[in-house]
């Protein structure tokens, strides 16, 4: 008999409930008797023994099934060793549920803060198998995370709507993706959509290289289109201390990065620019058929650690294959985009300004 916890935390993205699937699965068709615990929005149904017991058929039909059938919440890792205002111990909660249910193993779904917080259980002693979610594609230690590939099928597909309408009006466009402080998502949706010019975080920008950019772009065609990351960030603001840098956020006029963008380029240029921002949209809807069997790989490979005992683990993806890692050797780590990654040189060679 295994008991096995479960949750999904920080937020959501496509293929969550494909990668539970998949581990489900492979565990009751082992044959072995199991007992699963359904743990509610993230690492707050394992601190306030917030659950639901789960059984192989709350898992039929999920596979296509975007967001997360245990709901997921923001749990920031800063504050995870602070009494709640309570004053109960948090940490100290999860074990005790842990091991009040005699649980043999937490299988904990998530992104960086997510697995900061997994990796402490694991050195609190508990038993912990870990998944790499999130849109961002920011996890270390795996090539990719699911819902990755669904964010950018959205993103990109937002950038194609946008392309026929600025080719219409012949105007400057810029569309904002999300990723966090990392450009994986701007990058592959840019490329995918044949954007001109794309701003990542990585590679921080000159407003006066975007201008000319505009402008040489101008000679052939009638607009231009940008892709920025949410996190894109200018030269200048590069090489500002982290502390000056969140006062001048705290204090701009602009909601985010792509409408002070607008306004420069407008001021450079005289053109007229748009922004549109897809937003939460990326995280949203049915994952791809990418997804739905990526999670579904990696959640079956879940279960089979399980069932051999071995915890410690995210399973993740290198090289083509999938793999375990270790959660020390992941947590607290951001996977960015190399500043010598090849699809850098190759996106310039096809024309693509990063406006540096
Ligand atoms: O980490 C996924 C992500 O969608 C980021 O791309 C984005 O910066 C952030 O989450 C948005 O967070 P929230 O849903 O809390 O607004």
């Amino acid at each position: 008999m295994k008991r096995i916890g479960m949750l999904t935390s920080g937020g959501d993205c496509q293929a969550l409930n494909a990668a539970m699937r998949g581990v489900v699965k492979t565990l009751f068709n082992s044959g072995e008797e199991i007992e699963l615990y359904g743990f509610l929005e993230g690492y707050k149904g394992l601190i306030y023994g917030n659950y639901k017991m789960l059984e192989s058929k709350d898992f039929s039909g999920v596979i296509t099934k975007g967001g997360t059938i245990l709901g997921s919440s923001r749990t920031p890792f800063k504050t995870i060793t602070e009494p709640d205002e309570n004053g109960l111990d948090k940490v100290e909660a999860m074990k005790h549920n842990y091991y009040k249910l005699n649980l043999d193993c937490m299988v904990i779904l998530g992104g960086n803060g997510t697995h900061k917080t997994a990796n402490l259980l694991k050195n609190e002693g508990l038993n912990i198998v870990t998944l790499p979610k999130t849109i961002d594609n920011d996890l270390y230690g795996t090539d990719m995370t699911f819902g990755f590939q669904s964010a950018v099928d959205i993103a990109t597909n937002c950038i194609d709507c946008i392309h026929t309408t600025a080719a219409s009006h012949g105007r400057v466009f810029i569309v904002e993706v999300m990723g966090h402080k990392v450009g994986w998502l701007t990058l592959n949706a840019g490329m995918a959509s044949g954007a001109d010019i794309i701003l990542i975080p990585e590679i921080p920008y000159d407003i006066n290289k975007i201008a000319e950019a505009i402008e040489k772009r101008k000679k052939r065609s009638s607009f231009t289109i940008l892709a920025v990351a949410e996190g894109a960030i200018s030269k200048e603001d590069a090489a500002l201390s982290k502390k000056d840098y969140k006062k001048k956020l705290a204090e701009s006029k602009y909601p985010s990065i792509s409408y002070e963008l607008a306004d420069q380029i407008h001021e450079l240029t005289g053109e007229d620019v748009r922004v549109t921002v897809p937003g939460h949209t990326q995280r949203g809807g049915s994952p791809c058929p990418y997804d739905r069997v990526f999670a579904s790989r990696l959640g079956s490979e879940a279960g089979n650690l399980i069932l051999k005992g071995e915890y410690g683990f995210m399973v993740g993806y290198k090289n083509r294959e999938i793999v375990k890692v270790p959660l020390e050797d992941v947590a607290g780590k951001l996977k960015s985009i190399p500043a010598d990654a090849s699809i850098i040189k190759e996106a310039k060679l096809l024309g693509i300004s990063f406006g540096d």
